[in-house]
């Protein structure tokens, strides 16, 4: 054979194929996030998520200890409130479970990073992401509360705030409220591109928060549509966003690739709740090799274009990255 080209001369080795390998995962790439609730002494497990738990503030302090120690960066908080009403108020309240879990964060470990979810959807008593009229979820009247929830974040003092509820015209709202308040210089980590996913499931079960009726479609993007991902990213960046979520991830890549190439911002890909699930599924009846899925799945995020990844496997994957270093 007279083949000149013989790819597979870099991959005789593990030496050569590290010294070409294109993309890594780092450390540094990895957000962690985690569910907070008030109460003491509880550290309830997920059922769909293994590993991953409601913490009360003291065990949540207790597993920070854990997430710093692995040299994670940032985590991103979720809030279970002790009671729900219709207009989300826990969201907003000075003393809500967010803003003394961030309170508590700052004061322990002032270097961690704390990104905060800013949505109603855990507050609401009917588990939507807005305020509901006649069975419709309002647009609007939604953005004062997101904004207000922002700001009352950053009065904590959370270092960025991530919309995640997808109503017109939120970061906006937010980057206005926020720059109001003298908070002009914290981030909007936008979940711009958040699709109507099935793979949502898990994290409902955590955070108990179900749509008590229809679906959250009327306001999450179709899952088929790659153009309006697009616009809706354009229109983000126009309004403020700094960082630009991709969500799901595994099954999106396709999307984080094409807002990579189309804006250059900063990209995260949110590795969610039910791939983690089918992951971790998978693991326990033996069927695949854990430590290799996930690493190739993260890479995978990586080599479509995203900076960061948020997801539920952080602490593993920190201490994988760490094992093959040395
Ligand atoms: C809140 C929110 C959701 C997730 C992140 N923020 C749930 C949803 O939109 O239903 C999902 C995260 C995951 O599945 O890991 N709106």
């Amino acid at each position: 054979m007279q083949l000149i080209n013989r790819p597979r001369r870099l991959r005789s080795s593990e030496a050569i194929r590290r010294m070409v390998r294109e993309h890594h995962v780092r450390i540094e790439d990895l957000i962690y996030p985690m569910f907070v609730m008030f109460g003491e002494q509880k550290k309830l497990p997920i059922s769909s998520m293994p590993g991953v738990h409601n913490y009360s503030l003291d065990e949540y302090l207790l597993a920070l200890k854990e997430v710093v120690a692995a040299g994670i960066p940032a985590v991103l908080l979720f809030g279970i409130p002790e009671e729900k009403d219709e207009v989300g108020t826990g969201a907003y309240d000075h003393h809500g479970i967010i803003q003394e879990a961030v309170r508590l964060t700052k004061l322990h470990y002032p270097n961690l990073y704390v990104i905060t979810d800013v949505c109603l959807c855990e507050y609401t008593d009917h588990g939507h992401c807005g305020v509901i009229q006649e069975g419709r979820v309002l647009n609007d009247p939604t953005l004062k509360l997101l904004a207000q929830t922002a700001v009352s974040h950053a009065e904590a003092g959370a270092d960025m705030v991530a919309p995640s509820d997808m109503m017109d015209g939120r970061v906006a709202a937010i980057r206005e409220a926020l720059d109001d308040a003298g908070y002009s210089h914290i981030p909007i980590m936008s979940y711009s591109a958040k699709f109507a996913s099935a793979f949502y499931g898990p994290f409902r079960e955590a955070a108990g928060s179900t749509p008590q009726f229809g679906d959250r479609r009327t306001y999450q993007m179709d899952p088929p549509n790659g153009n309006e991902a697009m616009l809706e990213t354009a229109l983000d960046i126009e309004e403020g966003a700094d960082i630009i979520i991709v969500k799901p991830a595994l099954a999106y890549g396709d999307i984080t690739y094409r807002t990579k190439e189309q804006f250059g911002l900063p990209i995260a890909a949110y590795n969610v709740s039910g791939e983690y699930a089918m992951v971790k599924a998978a693991a326990e009846k033996g069927w695949i090799d854990e430590k290799r899925v996930v690493m190739e799945s993260l890479v995978s995020m990586k080599r479509a274009g995203a900076d960061l990844i948020i997801t539920y496997h952080a602490l593993d994957a920190a201490r994988w990255i760490k094992e093959d270093e040395s």
